[in-house]
């Protein structure tokens, strides 16, 4: 069990409460954030009834969730997204490492899931760096490329690798060593936060292979890395 906490903002929805189980799962410390801390407190209880004693999930409100926490994971549709960024805002610290899981899936206006908005700043994960600019510059975009039916699966490993970007290495480097600690699945260093836009309208077409073919865990790996130490 690590000392670090991780908080999980809109940790009660699929993506993060998936993402929750399997870092409780691989030792860490989980705080679940909702807007409501009565329904955080509910899905913390979910949470350590599927893992068993030896997991430590909590439920807090956001705000509250980021304040305790070393690590925030951001993980609530696009169209909450600037939002809940600011009402988190005073919470967050210098030395707090963001990783956002958001994609602008189009449904955000009443689109298809396999389509992305345009982002005024390039990328969700671009518009929370603008939005936390004077909080912290430890931010990293990941998670976005694996499914939540995946991740609460926990009788399977997943399989898939993960994209991973942010401007700063080591803070890539965490969110990285977090994506590997999901079995079956291996991070990919794709370089700075600009790239998450790619990264991000990858998650609509894995949604559309879903849809086209009838099953509910496509995903992606990367060839010819095999001998690279990753
Ligand atoms: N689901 C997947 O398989 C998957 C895969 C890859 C990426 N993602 C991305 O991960 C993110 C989360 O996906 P999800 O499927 O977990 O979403 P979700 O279940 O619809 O929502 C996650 C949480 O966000 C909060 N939330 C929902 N609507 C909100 C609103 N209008 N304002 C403020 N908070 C709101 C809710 O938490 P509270 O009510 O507790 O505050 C909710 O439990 C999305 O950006 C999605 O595109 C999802």
């Amino acid at each position: 069990m690590t000392e670090r906490r991780i908080a999980i903002i809109g940790g009660t929805g699929e993506q993060g409460f998936g993402i929750a189980l399997r870092l409780a799962k691989a030792g860490e410390k989980i705080i679940l954030g909702s807007r409501q801390e009565q329904k955080a407190l509910e899905a913390a209880k979910r949470a350590n009834a599927i893992l068993g004693p030896n997991a430590s999930v909590t439920g807090m409100e956001n705000s509250k969730a980021t304040a305790a926490a070393d690590i925030i994971i951001m993980s609530v549709p696009f169209l909450a997204h600037a939002e809940t960024i600011k009402s988190i805002l005073e919470s967050v610290t210098p030395e707090d490492i963001f990783i956002d899981a958001v994609v602008p899936l189009s449904t955000a206006v009443g689109g298809s899931a396999m389509t992305t908005l345009e982002v005024w700043e390039g990328s969700a994960a671009q518009q929370a760096a603008r939005l936390l600019h004077n909080h912290t510059t430890k931010i990293a975009s990941a998670f976005h490329n694996v499914v939540a039916e995946a991740l609460q699966d926990l009788k399977h490993n997943i399989d898939c690798d993960v994209l991973v970007c942010g401007d700063s290495l080591a803070t890539r480097k965490i969110a990285m060593e977090l994506v590997n600690k999901l079995p079956g699945v291996r991070a990919i260093d794709c370089g700075r936060l600009e790239n998450s836009r790619i990264v991000e309208t990858v998650t609509a077409m894995l949604i559309g292979f879903n849809l086209r073919y009838q099953v509910n865990r496509a995903g992606l790996r990367i060839t010819g890395l095999d001998a690279v130490k990753l």
